[in-house]
């Protein structure tokens, strides 16, 4: 187990202050940081970063710069960086409030991309150059290898794309870490593509630690802050009968012979209503159960605690702060039950569909024929991004999408005619399922879904508009396999915008 965090006599000697680390940042640079949603991100060169382009913009200089990351990040990385207006460009994923505004306002280019296919595209130099990687680290060995934080994301290829490293190594994260982590360097590009020889959740392919070559790194900067990842509110009623009416349909698959009594493995996205559903399962009768999914969170530590849980395979932690205190004091306990890769592993289509997995996924918007927008409200806002949800729900064995019926307190539906935005077209959509039942669409044509996802889904308010549109459609409209009346069909959204409510 690691007692000194900088084993390497050479990185030791770099050293610096965040301040003197944030230096080497210039406008107009394009960085990579660490990062998957509030975990393993840099806590304090985005911080003076983010100082020094308030400085340079009070001087009526020019500075912003490109930022990549695994996912979204906390507060100290893309709040202050957006605050400071020094964000001309993010990928992956965002869910900060003050970059989502600057996006929204238009103020920032954000490239909202699969998760999976990240670190292949920065390869095939789609994306540009990389100038510097800012990654935490939880210590450096005395060979120099770097040893995994609290999230692995891309950090593997910023690392090895970046002309310059700058390492902040978090005395805050745990040193149990050393070892949770299995960092594959077998991907290539086409034609020299190969099989990923993973074949079960649980499978080690790769090594514990990130190479990196010493002479890239510019400076190391000790850190000792925490992860901040959202507390959860406890799940309300809805979120309890979502969770609900999936656990009695996966029974009811396993019944069948359509999955096994362990079923497969179980990719959740994040949020009270997939937490709800994790906690279901304790008391759900499956034992034996895998994860292979993007984030460790609160309700999977619950299921791991269980026994039900066998291990979980993931990029990162995402867990509200007691659950990290819990984990950070009982890491012994779950060490060995848990795994985390980069994220082109965890979210690979290749491995997904070969596991099989079972993908629940929340949503924004779901219409009638099944098509689910993930992204943006009304057509144009964007609220996050499509994350690895696409990445799951075209390649999973089941793909499942759950929502309340309505939003905004009951004055808007989340199942309307048509998608103002479609992130998963209706053959990546199988199940969908709200607080008023589950619509499972396999093997059923779009009109055949349309009626029952209306009656199962939809909320009794809204049902009668939904089916009054449905019945007019199939007479007005131009062709009859997914019947529309296109300009009826944005009206649904212009009344809300109008006048705040969807009802009448
Ligand atoms: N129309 C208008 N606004 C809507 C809406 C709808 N149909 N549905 C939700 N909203 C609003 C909510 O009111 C809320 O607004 P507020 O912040 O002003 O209160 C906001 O959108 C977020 O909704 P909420 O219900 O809090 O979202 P959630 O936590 O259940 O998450 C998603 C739902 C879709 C936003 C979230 O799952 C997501 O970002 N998904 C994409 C990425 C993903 O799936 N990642 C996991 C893959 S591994």
């Amino acid at each position: 187990m690691m007692t000194n965090r900088i084993a390497h006599a050479g990185l030791a000697s770099k050293s610096r202050s965040a301040q003197e680390a944030a230096a080497l940042i210039h406008d107009g640079m394009t960085v990579g940081m660490s990062g998957f949603t509030g975990s393993g991100y840099p806590k304090a060169v985005p911080l003076a970063l983010a100082e020094r382009m308030t400085t340079a913009h009070q001087a009526g200089e020019r500075f912003r710069v490109k930022i990549w990351t695994g996912a979204s990040t906390g507060p100290e990385l893309d709040g202050a960086l957006a605050k400071a207006d020094g964000v001309e460009f993010r990928l992956p994923y965002n869910s900060d409030p003050i970059a989502r505004e600057r996006i929204n306002r238009g103020e920032m280019h954000y490239f909202d991309m699969h998760l999976s296919q990240v670190a292949p595209m920065a390869w095939q130099g789609f994306l540009g150059d990389l100038d510097v990687a800012v990654v935490e680290v939880t210590g450096i060995t005395a060979d120099g290898d770097l040893i995994p934080s609290a999230s692995v994301g891309n950090n593997k290829t910023w690392i090895d794309r970046a002309k310059g490293v700058i390492l902040e190594v978090n005395r805050w994260q745990n040193p149990a870490l050393e070892g949770m982590h299995d960092i594959y360097y077998g991907t290539a590009l086409p034609p020299h593509r190969i099989p990923i020889p993973l074949v079960r959740a649980d499978q080690r392919i790769g090594q514990p630690t990130f190479r990196c070559d010493p002479d890239k790194v510019i400076a190391v900067v000790e850190t000792e802050a925490p992860d901040r990842n959202a507390p959860f509110s406890p799940p309300d009623a809805a979120a309890h009968a979502i969770a609900g009416h999936l656990l009695d349909f996966l029974s009811h698959e396993v019944r069948q012979g359509r999955l096994p009594a362990s079923l497969l493995p179980l990719q959740s996205g994040v949020g009270n209503i997939a937490n709800a559903v994790l906690s279901g399962l304790i008391d759900a009768p499956f034992d034996n159960m895998v994860a292979y999914t993007e984030v460790i969170q609160d309700g999977m530590l619950d299921l791991l605690e269980s026994g039900k849980l066998r291990m979980a395979s993931a990029t990162a932690f995402s867990l509200s702060p007691e659950a990290a205190a819990r984990l950070n004091n009982d890491m012994h306990r779950f060490r060995d039950k848990m795994l985390l890769r980069p994220q082109e592993i965890s979210n690979h289509p290749e491995l997904i569909r070969r596991l099989g997995c079972i993908a629940m996924n929340g949503l924004i918007e779901a219409d009638i024929y099944g098509n689910v927008n993930s992204t943006h409200l009304m057509g144009s806002r964007i609220q996050n991004g499509i994350g690895g949800s696409g990445d799951f729900a075209r390649n999973a064995y089941l793909s499942v999408f759950m929502t309340p019926s309505t939003a905004k307190g009951g004055a808007i539906s989340a199942i309307v005619p048509h998608c103002s935005h479609v992130d998963h077209i209706n053959q990546d959509v199988q199940v969908i399922v709200t607080e008023q039942g589950l619509a499972d669409l396999r093997g059923l044509a779009p009109r055949q879904r349309a009626e029952l996802i209306i009656a199962r889904c939809a909320h009794p308010d809204y049902r009668p508009m939904l089916a009054d549109y449905y019945a007019r459609a199939q007479k007005g409209s131009f062709g009859l396999q997914s019947p529309m009346l296109p300009g009826e069909a944005l009206a649904w959204h212009q009344r809300y915008m109008e006048t705040g409510t969807m009802r009448g």
